[in-house]
């Protein structure tokens, strides 16, 4: 029986902590929708469940980026964090706290773990050599040198790896290299790091990754690194750094992976001296409370190797699991800011209804780590075939006749057998959501959408207000005494009606983890709670109220715009900014007969104007020898519009002009970094003139 009650469950579920400096996109949302769903789930089943997150505030990119911004690491952190609880809130991602790893909680457990692994003998320190910027007085990593790549010997790689040919090398291989950062040469420069001695959990390791905690393929993946031999992890930075002073080590901070995990901690804490919850319970070694972490397969190591370890010689308990997921691809292919598919949280939130994207994950999502395409027709199809076609659709065909004919009033139900068999599928859906199969769970839920309008179709409820009324008319009656009694054809509407609506109200208690306002709407619509425990009893002889639409269909105009959208806010490149690991790829190949048809010109920028209300772009009028354009450019980050003006660049010429929010715009102007004057302006004494063509 589906509805016994064990004992209730002590959980604390986490997602990853997102970076303090940038905004949350698609690829963010498909874990935090899943960490979502299941928690929502949890609690529906009345488990004790927390959910607890933060922004993962430190590093040396943040540090960065304030400087640029001309604002200190804190105040940076602070806007983010607001604009991620937002985004986050606008998808309906209900978290029991939001915080940061920039607090007091997180600062006292960073420094307690530490101080064991030191007690224990796991602290190690050595002196290390590591490029160092001359200019800012700082140790630069990798992904903070650029240079030639020592194979291609393609210009402007990263120190670690060549986007052009796909090497892998340290910084020392790089020809010329510079600083990312200041563009000086660096130099090699020595100091003392702390290691946290990972080899020595060599064993503890090889038991936990087999303990359940791991899915499979992560648990060969652990298995195989463990056989490779680990390494020790360097978890010291030298200043200037934004983070945590290691304690005795004056101008040494933790590195920001070493405090982010703790920040689970910090963040549980912090929910705790608030409602009073016993952090203790959840946290000491011997624990019967669940602990579990939701995480992208990319930050795998820290999880399951770095993180158990630590908890573990610092005498706290380990995770009851850590789960990973795959990536975004949207359109088959990895978001990309040229086609418009690196969407932002809020660039979607503008155009579609959060709802949509939490069933669509929800309807792909395993319990596994496979990948997971948007593919943005296949999405409009699903949520239109689905949701409103199937499950929206059972409301609203039995509401009108329950209204209207009923004033609101259900009567009793007549199939029992088939309500019973939607009461029985919930435990199987339970299930499914206790086990990350949120695909299957809506499949199953579908089919029962399937069957309930079926049962519909077949009741044919809507030939029976005709009949009543002839039924209840003396003279036809009279006519034709198989039209039956009046009364019993009513009832049998009603009943039909009260049945479907019974069903609904079923499929929609199983959907509620993925539809939370649609559940919501549905109870105000049912006058009824959505009670997955007291699913049993079901809406007899009682009023509901007036059906309003739950759900509108997904319109690809809406897509369209929203791609669009995504496209304008492309910025243009600096090269003060951060260098990124996420580099786009090069695009497809092209035939020379595809480029040769781009007919590029030189043009004189003769007004440069703000735009009212944009915050990257700026109005151009150009003239190109053949008259006037008015070009919306991104580079107002780069360019103050009375430096640009009487300057020549390179434009798109025969680019189709194109509606963007603030006008149109009649072609586009090429920009690269690094600014300044270098690449996007044509030097005034080139000869160029306005018209020429460009080769
Ligand atoms: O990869 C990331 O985006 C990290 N900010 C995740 C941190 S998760 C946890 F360890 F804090
Ligand atoms: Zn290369």
């Amino acid at each position: 029986m589906s509805t016994a009650s064990s004992k209730q469950r002590d959980i604390l579920v986490t997602s990853a902590l997102p970076y303090a400096n940038g905004p949350i996109h698609l690829g963010h949302l498909l874990e935090y929708i899943q960490t979502d769903i299941w928690v929502r789930y949890q609690k529906m089943r009345g488990q004790n469940c927390y959910y607890v997150c933060a922004d993962d505030a430190h590093g040396t990119a943040i540090m960065l980026r304030a400087e640029r911004e001309g604002i200190t690491s804190e105040q940076l952190i602070d806007r983010i964090r607001g604009e991620h609880q937002q985004d986050f809130a606008g998808f309906h991602i209900r978290f029991d706290n939001y915080y940061s790893t920039h607090s007091e909680e997180n600062q006292y457990f960073a420094e307690y773990i530490y101080r064991q692994l030191q007690e224990n003998g796991h602290i190690a320190t050595r002196r290390i050599t590591q490029f160092f910027d001359p200019e800012k007085e700082m140790f630069l990593a990798d992904r903070f040198i650029k240079g030639t790549c020592p194979k291609c010997k393609a210009e402007d790689q990263y120190g670690d790896n060549c986007e052009a040919c796909g090497a892998t090398y340290t910084p020392a291989e790089l020809i010329n290299p510079r600083s990312a950062v200041s563009g000086a040469t660096p130099v090699e420069k020595e100091s003392e790091h702390y290691f946290f001695r990972l080899p020595e959990f060599h064993d503890f390791l090889s038991k936990w990754t087999r303990s359940g905690a791991l899915q499979p393929q992560v648990a060969n993946k652990l298995a195989e690194w463990l056989d490779a031999g680990l390494q020790e992890w360097d978890i010291s930075r030298d200043a200037p750094y934004f983070g945590f002073e290691i304690p005795d080590a004056p101008g040494k901070y933790f590195y920001v992976w070493l405090d982010a995990p703790i920040g689970y901690l910090a963040s549980f804490k912090n929910l705790c001296n608030r409602e009073n919850i016993d952090f203790e319970h959840f946290w000491k070694a011997d624990s019967d409370a669940e602990v579990y972490h939701f995480i992208g397969k990319d930050i795998i190591n820290f999880h399951a190797l770095f993180w158990p370890s630590m908890l573990h010689d610092a005498g706290f308990r380990t995770p009851t699991a850590v789960w990973a997921h795959g990536f975004v691809t949207v359109n088959g292919k990895k978001m990309s800011k040229s086609r418009g598919t690196f969407i932002m949280a809020r660039t979607y939130l503008d155009h579609l209804n959060p709802e949509y994207l939490r069933y669509y994950f929800a309807a792909k999502l395993t319990g596994g780590v496979d990948d997971m395409d948007l593919n943005l027709e296949d999405f409009a199809s699903r949520v239109n075939s689905d949701l409103v076609g199937k499950v929206v659709n059972i409301a609203s065909r039995s509401a009108g006749f329950i209204s209207k004919t009923f004033k609101g009033q259900l009567g009793a139900i007549t199939e029992p057998d088939l309500i019973q068999r939607f009461v029985d599928a919930g435990d199987d859906i339970s299930e499914l959501y206790e086990k990350r199969e949120f695909g299957r769970a809506m499949r199953r839920i579908m089919e029962l959408a399937d069957e309930a309008n079926q049962y519909f179709d077949e009741k044919q409820p809507w030939t029976l207000p005709k009949k009543a009324a002839l039924a209840g008319n003396e003279v036809e009656k009279a006519k034709d005494p198989a039209l039956g009694d009046r009364e019993e054809i009513l009832n049998e509407l009603q009943a039909i009606c009260t049945n479907a609506i019974n069903m609904f109200r079923l499929l929609m208690t199983y959907l509620a983890p993925v539809l939370p306002e649609t559940a919501k709407a549905s109870e105000a619509f049912l006058s009824a709670k959505l009670d997955w425990n007291g699913r049993e009893a079901h809406l007899e002889n009682h009023e509901i109220n007036k059906f309003r639409p739950l759900m509108n269909r997904v319109d690809m105009e809406h897509i369209e715009k929203m791609l669009e959208a995504s496209k304008e806010e492309l910025p243009v490149a600096t090269g003060k900014q951060a260098p990124s690991k996420d580099l786009e790829p090069i695009a497809e190949e092209i035939e020379f007969n595809d480029f040769a048809k781009v007919d590029l010109r030189v043009a004189k920028i003769i007004k440069a104007e703000h735009v009212e209300g944009a915050d990257k772009l700026l109005r151009l009028t150009l003239d190109i020898g053949h008259g006037e354009r008015n070009v919306f450019a991104g580079i107002k980050s780069a360019y103050k519009p009375e430096d640009l003006e009487g300057r020549m660049t390179v434009m798109v010429a025969n680019l189709k002009a194109r509606k963007m929010k603030f006008g149109m715009s009649e072609g586009m102007v090429l920009a690269a970094g690094p600014g300044g004057k270098d690449i996007f302006l044509l030097s005034p004494d080139s000869g160029a003139a306005p018209g020429m063509r460009v080769m």
